[in-house]
């Protein structure tokens, strides 16, 4: 007799949810349906012109943060035409692409407002999911061998309260429903918050308004996207001899090193009003081309933190009454999942008690997992989909979690070099560096690569793992679900990323010596 199929309900089709339906379908065995609230997948990648309350939301003007091949799918490499920095249709046609056979199993307008164990859980491990259809007003509940929670934590907005705030007779908005730059025309206004939101708030504002002021109570590294001879930065720095420094150096040591030898050299972070007061690798850094230029213009100009806001305008700290009409709240999100019964998802001193960043270590099935609750040091995608196809491992009974304590143990440990390392925050806990969680997640299953037999077997292959561009097909070089084309998507993988420019080869493009010598000389001789 064949065995049961497993009953799996995915909630919410963001990209962590179609990547789940993708993993759980290789893997076979399960019946799936994913509950989606809105009418369309996508999540915060599908535009919406009107933000949704819980939804992730861009701004038309949207693009990734990682480049194509740094955020692909370890089996899915992107076209070759595809633009590096996709725009956010891009992204999102580029997943629906990946996730069209899965597509079938998602409910829309569907928004689960419970998840409960089932009465027979200690045995079973099941869950009770009720759901509401947002267009019919029913409710209905059903029972499931595993469930998935896929709902995201970039769309609560934190909205801060400064003294006086309420006194203020301007506009007051949270850059989630930032959606054009129009009501700022010849009007000054006041960006709050230096992470990616507040610095592509303050320079698309600037493009219009009379001024812009960007206030930062710690200040942040700026990275551009495109780096030396105009590459993508993440190819050329997002590479395991580079980012491994971090096993084997105190992160300020390579923190420095990385300012002084790449950073300062685009725009040395010394000539900002408010420099960063932390280590390069002890906070999000934020992505934006045009930001140093807008500095140098004039355009947006830097200033510390509120201390109060006044009727007209707000009062900066050591500052006088700066008037503005508009304040744009770039103060990122918190987290919430707001139908799982009580206790799930335990906090405790500042901690999230969830093993590998997923599981609750503290229920005796393996039966519900978090999905892409991270905030990741490099793209976040390749660590979404090694958790999905960890996790559909784990539901298929391949793979087991170990006990409840060395659970608690790992997730204490890693919860304490966050917070020696980016302070304590409300999601400290879920900070992981990109590479090092996905080779901790892939060993999970099996599917970390085994360098020490690449590099004699196939030395080739090695130099690329190590030297290159670190992207996700080394995911599938083996374990379950291996993919034969994987060597050769690592090994062309610069190839794709200088197409779209220039319609040749990576090689057809590359400095001769004498060419990097003169740079180099340069540098030297340049101030
Ligand atoms: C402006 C912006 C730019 C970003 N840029 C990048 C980037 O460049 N690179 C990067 O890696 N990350 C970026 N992010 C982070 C982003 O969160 C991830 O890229 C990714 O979209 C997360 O996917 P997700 O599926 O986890 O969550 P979401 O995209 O938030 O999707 C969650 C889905 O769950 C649904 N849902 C929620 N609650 C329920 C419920 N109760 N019942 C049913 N369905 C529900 C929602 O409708 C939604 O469709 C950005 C975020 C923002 C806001
Ligand atoms: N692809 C893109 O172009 C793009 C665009 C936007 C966002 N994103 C992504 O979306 C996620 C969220 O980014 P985000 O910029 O919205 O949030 P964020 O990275 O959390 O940054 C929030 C900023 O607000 C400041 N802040 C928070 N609370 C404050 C308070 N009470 N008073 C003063 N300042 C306060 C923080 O300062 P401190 O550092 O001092 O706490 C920080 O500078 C990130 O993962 C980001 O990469 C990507």
């Amino acid at each position: 007799m064949a065995p049961k199929r497993k009953k799996i309900a995915v909630i919410g089709a963001g990209i962590c949810g179609m990547i789940s339906l993708v993993s759980l379908e290789e893997e076979g065995g399960f019946d799936l349906v994913c509950f989606e609230k809105t009418d369309q997948p996508g999540g915060t990648w599908c535009y919406r012109e009107v933000p949704e309350e819980g939804v992730g939301s861009t701004m038309p003007t949207t693009i990734l943060n990682h480049s194509k091949e740094i955020g692909a799918m370890s089996n899915f490499p992107p076209k070759k035409e595809s633009n590096n920095f996709m725009k956010h249709r891009e992204i999102y046609e580029y997943f629906m692409d990946y996730s069209r056979g899965v597509l079938k199993c998602i409910q829309f307008n569907m928004e689960v407002l419970k998840v409960r164990r089932s009465d027979d859980y200690e045995k079973t491990g099941k869950w009770r999911v009720t759901v509401k259809n947002r267009l019919s007003g029913e409710t209905s509940t059903h029972v499931y061998d595993g469930v998935l929670v896929c709902i995201g934590h970039i769309n609560r907005p934190k909205m801060p309260s400064f003294p006086g705030q309420d006194l203020f007779q301007g506009r007051i908005m949270h850059t989630h429903s930032l959606k054009g730059v129009s009501f700022c025309k010849d009007k000054t206004v006041v960006v709050v918050g230096m992470g990616c939101s507040g610095l592509d708030a303050a320079v698309e504002t600037s493009n219009v308004a009379k001024q812009v002021y960007l206030s930062t109570r710690s200040g942040a590294h700026v990275i551009n996207r495109v780096g030396h001879r105009g590459l993508p930065t993440d190819t050329l720095v997002f590479r395991r001899y580079l980012c491994q420094l971090l096993d084997f150096l105190p992160y300020k040591v390579v923190g420095w090193f990385f300012e002084s030898t790449y950073l300062d050299l685009q725009f040395d972070q010394r000539m900002y009003a408010v420099k960063p007061n932390h280590s390069f690798f002890s906070k999000d850094p934020a992505l934006n081309d045009q930001f140093g230029s807008k500095l140098l213009s004039g355009s947006v100009i830097q200033k510390p933190n509120i201390q109060r806001f006044t009727k007209n305008g707000v009062i900066f700290e050591g500052d006088e009454v700066t008037e503005c009409d508009v304040v744009i709240m770039a103060t990122g999100y918190t987290w919430k999942f707001p139908f799982l019964e009580e206790g799930i998802v335990m906090k405790e001193e500042g901690r999230i008690n969830l093993y590998k960043c997923m599981f609750p270590p503290h229920l005796p099935h393996a039966t519900l997992a978090i999905m892409g609750f991270l905030l990741t040091f490099g793209p976040a995608f390749p660590s979404g989909e090694l958790q999905a196809r960890w996790v559909a491992q784990v539901l298929a009974g391949k793979c087991k979690l170990p006990s409840k304590e060395v659970m608690l143990k790992d997730i204490k440990r890693r919860h304490e070099n966050n917070v020696s390392r980016f302070g304590p925050s409300d999601k400290t806990t879920v900070r992981v560096d990109c590479i090092q969680y996905c080779d901790e997640i892939a060993s999970q299953f099996g599917a970390k690569p085994n360098l020490f037999k690449i590099l004699f077997t196939d030395p080739k292959l090695f130099l690329k793992i190590i030297f290159g561009p670190s992207v996700s097909y080394q995911y599938r070089l083996q374990g379950p679900h291996s993919w034969k084309g994987a060597r050769e998507a690592i090994m062309t993988s610069m190839d794709r990323v200088v197409w779209p420019m220039t319609k040749r080869k990576a090689a057809e493009v590359q400095d001769g010596f004498f060419r990097r010598l003169i740079h180099a000389l340069l540098r030297l001789i340049l101030p």
